[in-house]
């Protein structure tokens, strides 16, 4: 956390990294709650290339109007390689300032906040950090934005897969997203009703898989999903549904749910939560506060210094692994 003494005038919002819905639930809180202090709100479109193009829009109440419930983000969002170097954050912050935007609010993940953790310790330009990722890897905050509704998404796909499961007596492999991290396989395969979860942090072995198969087909079970996260890249489903092929010769269907789990309209969950945590990001500047990221504890909003959040692990729940593996029996 750091303080900055400048008097705030006109805030730039942007989104950055993957998508997720919510994030132009977040975008309006921003706009209208600095709005109502008489701050000027600018957009900057396409994360931080819109800063090093010069992409900047005028926000006002109506701009944000009928956003709530939008899922994707109103001002485009990218990964931006030039970033990484000094000379183009340099570049960023100069068009920046020839823009009046004296602070920033920076809605996305780790990488973004990477960004904004290097824009305050070289040029000392003010921002915070909004959690919004489906994926949920953020330290420092219960949930971020657009996890919620990954889950549910794929939740749904989950409880269709099971109709046609059930329906041919079949085995599925059903890959969720989350990069590095499993937290979204655990939910939904906790709350699918899965046989196994397959997850980076907690690996079990494809034989153990197999054993607990042929077990519940003897018991006279028909069907079974499993669930794995993607891990380093898509297509870990393949991999599993070959292995159990070669080990037992059950032959799975794979269902690769990609993309998908990044769109939608956000649910309740998500809108709220977007909601708290824009118009947070917003006070949390006018008391002069930055280089953090606003999260929720609970009923609660907290603070983490950019460079805790970026570095600290967030560790998934393995018991949602261990209660799924339990419970399906
Ligand atoms: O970080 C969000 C996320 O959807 C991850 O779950 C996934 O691994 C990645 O983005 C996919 O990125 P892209 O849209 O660039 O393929």
């Amino acid at each position: 956390m750091a303080q900055f003494k400048t008097e705030v005038k006109k805030i730039g919002v942007f989104t950055s990294g993957g998508d997720a819905p919510g994030m132009n639930a977040a975008i309006r809180a921003v706009v209208r709650a600095a709005l109502t202090q008489n701050i000027k709100v600018d957009g900057i479109i396409g994360g931080y290339s819109g800063m090093l193009e010069e992409n900047f829009t005028v926000l006002g109440l109506r701009s944000v109007a009928n956003v709530i419930q939008r899922g994707g983000t109103i001002l485009k969002t990218g990964r931006c390689m030039e970033f990484l170097k000094p000379e183009y954050r340099a570049k960023a912050v100069e068009n920046l300032r020839k823009q009046g935007i004296d602070s920033l609010v920076c809605i996305g993940g780790d990488g973004s906040f990477t960004g904004a953790l290097a824009l305050w310790n070289e040029h000392q330009f003010p921002i915070i950090g909004v959690p919004g990722t489906i994926d949920n890897d953020i330290f420092g905050t219960d949930n971020t934005i657009g996890f919620d509704t990954a889950v549910n998404t794929g939740l749904q796909a989950i409880d269709r897969i099971r109709d046609t499961a059930a329906s041919h007596d079949r085995l599925f492999i059903v890959e969720v997203m989350g990069r590095n991290s499993g937290f979204i396989a655990c939910s939904v395969g906790l709350a699918g009703g899965a046989e196994e979860i397959f997850i980076p942090e907690n690996p079990i072995t494809v034989d153990k898989v197999v054993e607990k198969i042929k077990a519940a087909v003897t018991k006279g079970k028909k069907s079974s999903i499993l669930v794995t996260a993607e891990g380093q890249k898509p297509g870990r489903a393949y991999d599993l549904a070959e292995q159990i092929r070669k080990k037992s010769g059950f032959e799975a269907k794979v269902c690769i749910l990609g993309h998908q789990q990044r769109g939608g309209s956000p649910t309740a969950i998500d809108r709220i939560l977007a909601s708290r945590l824009g118009a947070a990001a917003v006070q949390l500047l006018l008391q002069g506060q930055c280089n953090l990221m606003v999260g929720a504890d609970g009923e609660r909003i907290v603070t983490t210094p950019f460079d805790q959040a970026i570095n600290t692990e967030k560790h998934v729940n393995k018991d949602f692994t261990n209660l799924a593996s339990l419970l399906s029996l």
